[in-house]
Order: structure tokens, then C-alpha cells, then sequence
């Protein structure tokens, strides 16, 4: 551990402000007093040099390409285990014994049910409501429901709403897939696996028995690990700044939801899959290409690029693995999509803008052709992203309200507007 400080000097005057190691990755700065004793403001918009918070959830090395939850690879967390084992590990920061994971897996699995009058949230929609605009609103309804889990003061409350959002987010994104192509609603099923019961939410029909294919199972599953915590990315960093105000965590994570549906987050998977399906064929590449690096076209590779990796997203690799399984499961390994996609890929990745710019393909690259093979409409992407993201969202959530420091989230800014002035009757006025 340093005992370093960082010399400010404005002018005639200086400040020493201690700087902190973390375990690993960059030291930061502690400008905690730095308004009181300096009287100014730091900027930094986008956040791109600020740290928010203190954390022992998830770490990135952009610049090596890796993620660890709690410490493990994500690579050996998705080849090894379950996303319901990720959960408990992001929540509780260790991984489960046997019998931890036996009780922790039959907890979620008895509250994957919601309240039976929720149903009448979804039938206010129109039917071609966007998904995600529906689960914002039913997520943020929970609260209406779940009085007894909202006190954030009490940690078995806050254990309890995190089992319920881990629970029950499947089965709200399989009722808003339902309701978007007028099937009747599925109730889960005690006796199927997470992933499992997610997907016979969404497939099966009344009319016929619905047998969960264990490959695709096996690969939704992986998909939700990868998808399921980030560090302090734009989504979770909006679940901490709501939670900062003691809101309760059903509104903390409709907010997450809502701010995920932003194609420069986690719309991206949904806004890549149409890129790629406009691009079409192989030779319309150059073209799209040309178009991303004109800084007079807004155009932008969807799925390439991102604020911490300057190497290749972890996540992307393994998206691709589990892309080419699913594909090759189905048969569709000659997908015109995914030809189109692995071309795009070897070509930005020899082009000297994208490697000047370090952008490489980040998850929602791939996540796209690979959640359209499983069955799901484009429209249902993020869905399935705020889905496997809400225990990230949940353990930054309760590793914040848990933390003693912990105050209030509010920013202040760089005033650059009109001087006071007096106002003018409208009867005076030019
Ligand atoms: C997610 O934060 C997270 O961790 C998010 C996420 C998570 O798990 O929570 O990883 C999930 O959101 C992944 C990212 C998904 N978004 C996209 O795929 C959308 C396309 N990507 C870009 O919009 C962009 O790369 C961002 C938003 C992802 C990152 O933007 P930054 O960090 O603000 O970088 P930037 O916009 O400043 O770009 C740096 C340069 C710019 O050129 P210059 O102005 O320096 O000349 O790279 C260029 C950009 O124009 N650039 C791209 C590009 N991305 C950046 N040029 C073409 N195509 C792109 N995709």
C-alpha cells in the first residue's frame, strides 16, 4: 500500500491529497476535499478518469482483455459452473459448497411466480409495445407488490427483494415476449434448471408437451453469465446513483433497465444484429466500414468498441464459441448473418483505424446472431441482457447500501449560463 499523495497547485496555492492502491488495476486520487479546501470543481464528463465508488464485485483489465467476478475468469466461471452459481458468487463474494448452492438454487427457484394481478400491467400495453419499455414499467410495479422487501434498512429484506429481482426477472421477460406475439403466458416450473424454465417460458404453447433442447439451455445459460455484472458501466452506475437516495431496489433497477436500453449500451445487441442484417451480404462491407470511420457519418460499428477494453472483450470470445454451438446445433452453421459477422470482424480488425482506436468486438457482436437462432426477436435482446444483468445491478446495489461511507449521489457542474438579471413584465419586452 502507497503513502503516496498527489500535489494541486492552483496559482500560489497547493493541496495534498492521499493516493489509495486498489488489489489490483490503477491507484486512485482521493479528492474527497477537494472543493472544500480548494474551492474548485474537477470535470469529467462521461466519467472516463473518475471512479464513482469502491468496489469488490467485478474487475476489468481493459488493456489485457479480462474480467473477473470476485476474482475468478469469467472464462472458467462460464465453462465451470451455472449462472444461478455466478449469482451467489456475485452476491454473497465466494463460491457455494454444494449445499449452498442446493438451498440458494431451491430459494430462487420458489419465487420465480408473481403476483397473479400483474398480469393486468401487461395487457395495458399495446401489443406492439417494446418489450423493454414493458419490462421498465412492470419491474418498477414489483414495488407495488412487494411492500415487505423494500425496507432497505433491514438486511433479510434486502436479501429477500434480491432473491425476488434474480427470480422473477425470467419469468416478467417471458411474459412481455408472450404478450408482443399474442401467446398465452407459460408459468415456470419448479422442476426445471434457471435457463431451462426461462426458455419453456418463452417456446412452449398449451397445445403440446415443450422438451427444453439441454445444448441450447446449456448455452442461454452461459450467455446470462456473461451478460452478469460489469463494474461500474453506465446501467449500474444509474442502480447506485437511484439507490443513493434510499429508493427502494425494484425502482432501483426499473432505472437500471431503462438506462441498459440505450443502444450505446445495451441496446447494442439488438442495434448489431440490424447492422448486420442491413449490411446483408459480404461485399457490402468496405462500404459500412468506409461509413464508420467517416467522422461526417454518424454510422458506427454496432457491437465494436468500448470505454475499458482496448484488447478483445472476454465475453465477445466466448459469444463467438457459443454462437458457432448453437448454429451448428440447429444447423445453421452457414447463417448468412454470421458470415457476414466473422468477415466484418477479420477486416476491421486489420484496419488501421480500428486498431489505432483499439476497437475490437465487444458482447453484443455476436450475442445477436446467437439469440436469434435460440428464437427470440431482435426486439427481445436487451431483454434478455437486463434479465442476466439484474443480479450485477443487485449486488452493486447491496454492496452500496451496505457500504458505511455511503451518502447521497450529486454531482455538481460548470456554470456557464446568464449572470443573475432582473426579470421584465411580458408588456415590457422587445
Ligand atoms: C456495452 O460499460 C460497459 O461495461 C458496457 C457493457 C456492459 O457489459 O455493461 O460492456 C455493455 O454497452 C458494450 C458496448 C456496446 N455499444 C456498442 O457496441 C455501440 C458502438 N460502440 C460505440 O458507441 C463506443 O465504442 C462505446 C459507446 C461503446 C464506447 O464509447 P467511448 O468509450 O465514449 O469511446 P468514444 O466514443 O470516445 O470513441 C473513441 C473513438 C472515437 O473516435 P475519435 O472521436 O477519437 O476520432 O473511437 C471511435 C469514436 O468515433 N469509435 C468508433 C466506434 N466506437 C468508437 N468508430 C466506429 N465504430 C465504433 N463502434
Amino acid at each position: 500500500m502507497t503513502n503516496t499523495t498527489a500535489k494541486f497547485t492552483i496559482g500560489d496555492k497547493s493541496w495534498d491529497f492521499p493516493v489509495r492502491d486498489g488489489t489490483i488495476g490503477p491507484s486512485i486520487v482521493d479528492i474527497t476535499p477537494f472543493y472544500r479546501d480548494s474551492d474548485h470543481f474537477t470535470l469529467d464528463p462521461g466519467f472516463t478518469s473518475t471512479a464513482s465508488c469502491e468496489s469488490k464485485i467485478t474487475y476489468i483489465d481493459g488493456d489485457k482483455g479480462t474480467l473477473l467476478y470476485r476474482g475468478y475468469p469469467i472464462e472458467q466461471l462460464a465453462d465451470g459452473g451455472d449462472f444461478l452459481e455466478t449469482c451467489y458468487l456475485l452476491l454473497y463474494g465466494e463460491l457455494p459448497t454444494a449445499a449452498e448452492k442446493q438451498d440458494f438454487d431451491s430459494r430462487v427457484t420458489y419465487h420465480t411466480m408473481i403476483h397473479e394481478q400483474m398480469m393486468r400491467f401487461f395487457t395495458g400495453f399495446r401489443r406492439d409495445a417494446h418489450p423493454m419499455a414493458i419490462m421498465v414499467g412492470v419491474v418498477g410495479a414489483l414495488s407495488a407488490f412487494y411492500h415487505d422487501s423494500t425496507d432497505i434498512s433491514d438486511p433479510h429484506q434486502r436479501m429477500i427483494a434480491s432473491l425476488r429481482m434474480i427470480a422473477k426477472m425470467p419469468t416478467i421477460a417471458a411474459m412481455a415476449y408472450k404478450y408482443s406475439i399474442g401467446q398465452p403466458f407459460e408459468y415456470p416450473r419448479n422442476d426445471l434448471d434457471y435457463s431451462s424454465n426461462f426458455l419453456k417460458m418463452c417456446f412452449a404453447v398449451p397445445c403440446e408437451e415443450y422438451k427444453a433442447n439441454p445444448i441450447l439451455a446449456r448455452a442461454m445459460d452461459r450467455i446470462f453469465i456473461l451478460h452478469a455484472d460489469h463494474e461500474q458501466n453506465a446501467s449500474t452506475s444509474t442502480v447506485r446513483l437511484a439507490g443513493s437516495s434510499g429508493a427502494n431496489p425494484f425502482a432501483c433497477i426499473a432505472a437500471g433497465i431503462a438506462c441498459l436500453w440505450g443502444p450505446a449500451h445495451g441496446g447494442a445487441n439488438e442495434a448489431a444484429l440490424n447492422m448486420l442484417e442491413e449490411i446483408g451480404t459480404v461485399d457490402q462491407i468496405p462500404e459500412y466500414v468506409r461509413r464508420a470511420k467517416d467522422k461526417d457519418d454518424p454510422f458506427r460499428l454496432m457491437g465494436f468498441g468500448h470505454r475499458v477494453y482496448k484488447n478483445y472483450d472476454p465475453r465477445a470470445k466466448i459469444m463467438q464459441k457459443t454462437c458457432h454451438e448453437v448454429l451448428n446445433e440447429l444447423g445453421l452453421g452457414n447463417d448468412p448473418t454470421l458470415q457476414v459477422a466473422m468477415e466484418l470482424e477479420r477486416i476491421a480488425l486489420e484496419d488501421e483505424y480500428f486498431v489505432e482506436k483499439k476497437l475490437y468486438p465487444n458482447i453484443d457482436f455476436y450475442s445477436g446472431i446467437t439469440l436469434r437462432a435460440l428464437g427470440f426477436p431482435a426486439s427481445m435482446f436487451t431483454v434478455l441482457f437486463a434479465l442476466a444483468r439484474t443480479v450485477g445491478w443487485i449486488a452493486q446495489w447491496k454492496e452500496m447500501v451496505e457500504d458505511p461511507k455511503q451518502k447521497i449521489g450529486r454531482p455538481r457542474q460548470l456554470y456557464t449560463g446568464a449572470e443573475e438579471r432582473n426579470y421584465v413584465p411580458i408588456n415590457d419586452r422587445g
